[in-house]
């Protein structure tokens, strides 16, 4: 099939690019022509792992390309996508403008039998309202308009679009259904699930899934904090939850509060839709309010370990961007919490492997190192708040040695408590008891002893 995806962003570049691999014509279009200029010289907007080689191979097949002529793409396009941004509006519903300018921007150059898919991220009721802007500018006659979101995360979003866990297809014309069918066949006949509904179902799907999401991230922090107070570890606990069925072993790791492009928008969204519905979204409403509450208080955390007086402390930030292999710094926790830090007189050392270059734009007076064990030259402490491979692997040996003080504070919880105190260092993560040599030296003496692990667990530091 003959496709436009309008949007060469995240969503666009990523989904176009997996229609192209599925064997189907697709031209991008977007309204920066120096975005397409650059993708068309192999330089991504995004790091998105596997996408540039994507990219690459299915331009080289010429089922790929990229353009700023919208008419002629549109003109002769079996579908058109629709995957531009929606942003939100500071009372937390979403800004539908880009939508609706590519509405207008598409509606003269359709063909009459031509489907508009919606790919963005809307509120419920937004197909409908495109389908009528679309047939004022068509003397009134409609084209279908279907809804089809997408679960992509970033980082992972070649593999979560060809082994989807389902593709939901909201359409309210039967021709407009048959026709994504057909797009998505040859997904469908590996086994994927292919949800045919109407178009404010699969709207209200996106929200409800990513609310969701974000409230199991939501509650697995709360369940790290009373771990935290009731000496459990929280790590046991997701996995004896997670084994439920019901429950399901993802998105129980406990964080610095969730971020992105996408989780805080949707949530907010969501929100909103329930304040515009008579259903007041409680709530995610207390999970946006306590996700961004999470991101100050461990700042504070943070300074409590620094102790007084901290100007000219220095602490290494160890991962700036809102989660591992991506550089995107969309509502980062580093964004909340570095100018905590910094406002109350310490000095920032950074490093991350991909999102050095997005975040320097957001982050100032930070002395970006290369490497971890640079950050750490000097540092009176090191916090860890993303879950990047290669932190999982530091030399301890050899950030003990750089640093001037003692404390690791790992906001991943992806370090073996016991491997960093025994290079003399103290450890503290969410949901576990911090852990001291001191305090491992006494274990392992009770341990001959016949001692518990719980009774030195319980024991003050
Ligand atoms: C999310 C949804 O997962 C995806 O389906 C949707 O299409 C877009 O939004 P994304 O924002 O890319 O994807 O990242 P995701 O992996 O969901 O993580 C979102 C945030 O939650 C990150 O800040 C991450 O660090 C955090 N998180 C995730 C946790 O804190 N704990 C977890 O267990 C999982």
């Amino acid at each position: 099939m003959n496709v436009v995806m309008i949007g060469a962003g995240y969503v666009g570049l990523t989904t176009g690019a997996c229609l192209a691999e599925l064997g189907h014509d697709v031209c991008c279009v977007d309204v920066d022509d120096q975005k397409i200029m650059n993708i068309d010289r192999g330089r991504l907007p995004i790091y998105e792992p596997g996408l540039a080689e994507l990219i690459a191979a299915n331009r080289g097949r010429g089922r790929l390309n990229f353009s700023c002529d919208l008419p002629s793409a549109v003109s002769v396009a079996d579908i058109v996508f629709i995957a531009v941004g929606t942003p939100s509006r500071p009372d937390g519903d979403i800004d539908l403008s880009h939508v609706e300018t590519a509405a207008r921007d598409i509606a003269p150059h359709l063909r009459p039998d031509t489907l508009i898919v919606i790919k963005s991220t809307v509120v419920a009721g937004t197909a409908r309202r495109v389908r009528q802007l679309i047939a004022q500018q068509r003397q009134n006659r409609p084209v279908a308009v279907a809804s089809n979101p997408e679960f992509l995360r970033e980082g992972s979003a070649i593999a979560d679009f060809m082994n989807a866990d389902r593709i939901v297809a909201g359409s309210d014309e039967e021709e407009a259904g048959a026709k994504l069918a057909a797009l998505y066949r040859p997904l469908v006949e590996r086994g994927i699930p292919y949800v045919r509904t109407g178009t404010i179902n699969a709207e209200l799907i996106k929200y409800a899934a990513n609310a969701f999401l974000a409230l199991k991230i939501g509650f697995i922090n709360d369940v790290a904090d009373l771990c935290e107070g009731a000496e459990g570890d929280v790590a046991a606990v997701a996995e004896g939850i997670g084994l439920d069925r019901r429950i399901g072993s993802a998105f129980l790791s406990p964080g610095p509060g969730f971020g992105g492009s996408c989780f805080p928008k949707d949530t907010r969204a969501f929100a909103a839709t329930g304040r515009r519905s008579g259903a007041q979204q409680t709530l995610i409403e207390t999970l946006i309010r306590k996700n961004d509450e999470r991101k100050r208080l461990l700042a504070q955390r943070i300074l409590q370990q620094l102790g007084s007086p901290r100007s000219g402390k220095r602490a290494a930030i160890l991962g700036t961007a809102f989660k591992a292999n991506t550089d995107d710094m969309r509502e980062a926790a580093a964004l909340t919490i570095v100018p905590l830090l910094q406002k109350a007189g310490v000095e920032i050392a950074a490093h991350d492997p991909r999102a050095r270059a997005t975040a320097s734009v957001h982050l100032t007076d930070v002395h970006w190192c290369d490497s971890p064990y640079t950050a750490a030259k000097d540092a009176d402490l090191i916090v860890i708040l993303t879950e990047w491979p290669e932190y999982r692997h530091l030399d301890l040996g050899r950030i003990a040695r750089a640093m001037r003080g003692r404390r690791i504070i790992d906001y991943r919880n992806i370090l073996e408590p016991k491997k960093v105190v025994q290079h003399g260092l103290e450890y503290s993560s969410l949901g576990r008891p911090k852990l001291t040599p001191s305090r491992l030296q006494k274990t392992a003496a009770q341990a001959e002893s016949g001692s518990r692990w719980t009774d030195i667990a319980a024991s003050p530091l």
